[in-house]
This record gives C-alpha cells, structure tokens and sequence, in this order.
C-alpha cells in the first residue's frame, strides 16, 4: 500500500552539505519527497520529539546532537514507504549498516547516524504531525 514516513537529515549530514545526496538516495529507491522544510530544531522540540528515550543514557546527547545545526524534516511517501525507508537508511549503528544504505556511505557514529526515520505505519503518522500541517504536504 501506499504509506508516507517522517524522514529527518540530521546536524551531521546538513552541516556537511550532505542533503542532495541522501535526497538522492531516497529517491532512487522509489520514495518521493512529498514534503521537506530545513529547521533549527529547539531543545524542547528535540527532546518532546525523542520523548520515548527519555531513560536512555544518550539522551542527553540525542538532544544536544539534534539541535547543533539545522535538520531537513521531510515527509516521504511511496509503496511500503516506512519499510522501505528503514532498508535505505541501513542500521541504525553505521558499522552494522549494509553497503550503499545512507548510514554506510554517510554517518559518522551511532548517534550521528545522518538520518532518522520512522519505525511503524503508527509512529510515522505522529511523527509526521509533529512537524508538518496536513496542508504542506503535497504529493
Ligand atoms: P534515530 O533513528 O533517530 O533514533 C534514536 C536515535 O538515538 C538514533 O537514531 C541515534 O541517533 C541515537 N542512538 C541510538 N542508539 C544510541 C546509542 N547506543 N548511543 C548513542 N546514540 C544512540
């Protein structure tokens, strides 16, 4: 079915002008970018966002690592879009990460893994609704 996923291009990506080629990726894996604006993400945006890992001991560093530099939040949308995201993206540590994924050609560490995605059709949906008005999507 035809699902759309929240993507984010994180501080460590953004800040080595790494946006086109990660776009790049996506979409020569069939997604299309169906919505994307760059925004400096504040520290109580970045940590209401990874509320969920909130007890985590890189908590802290999540944040502060997202809020660095600017991001690129996008909504990409396409068949299996949160499934297929997730293989292009590879694992989220990059030294586990498949050949030609973002993470393998692109982080720099487990924690700046260059990209974030969602990991259900369920939180993908919230996550889109944290960052985008249903109006500034626009397949
Ligand atoms: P992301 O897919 O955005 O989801 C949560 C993020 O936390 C993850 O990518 C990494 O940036 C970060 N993360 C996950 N595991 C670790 C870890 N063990 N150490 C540091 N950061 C991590």
């Amino acid at each position: 079915a035809t699902e759309r996923t929240l993507s984010i291009i994180k501080p460590d990506a953004t800040r080595r002008n790494l946006t086109g080629k990660i776009n790049t990726v996506f979409e020569d894996s069939g997604l299309r970018i169906v919505a994307q604006k760059r925004i400096q993400l504040s520290d109580a945006q970045a940590g209401a966002f990874y509320a969920v890992h909130k007890e985590r001991p890189f908590y802290a560093s999540l944040v502060s690592s997202m809020t660095a530099a600017p991001v690129v939040v996008q909504v990409l949308e396409g068949e299996n879009a949160v499934l297929r995201h997730r293989e292009v993206m590879g694992a989220t540590d990059p030294k586990k990460a498949d050949a030609g994924t973002v993470r393998a050609l692109y982080a720099e560490s487990i924690e700046a893994n260059s990209v974030h995605g969602s990991d259900s059709l369920e939180n993908a949906k919230t996550e889109i609704a944290f960052f985008f008005a249903e109006t500034e999507i626009l397949p």
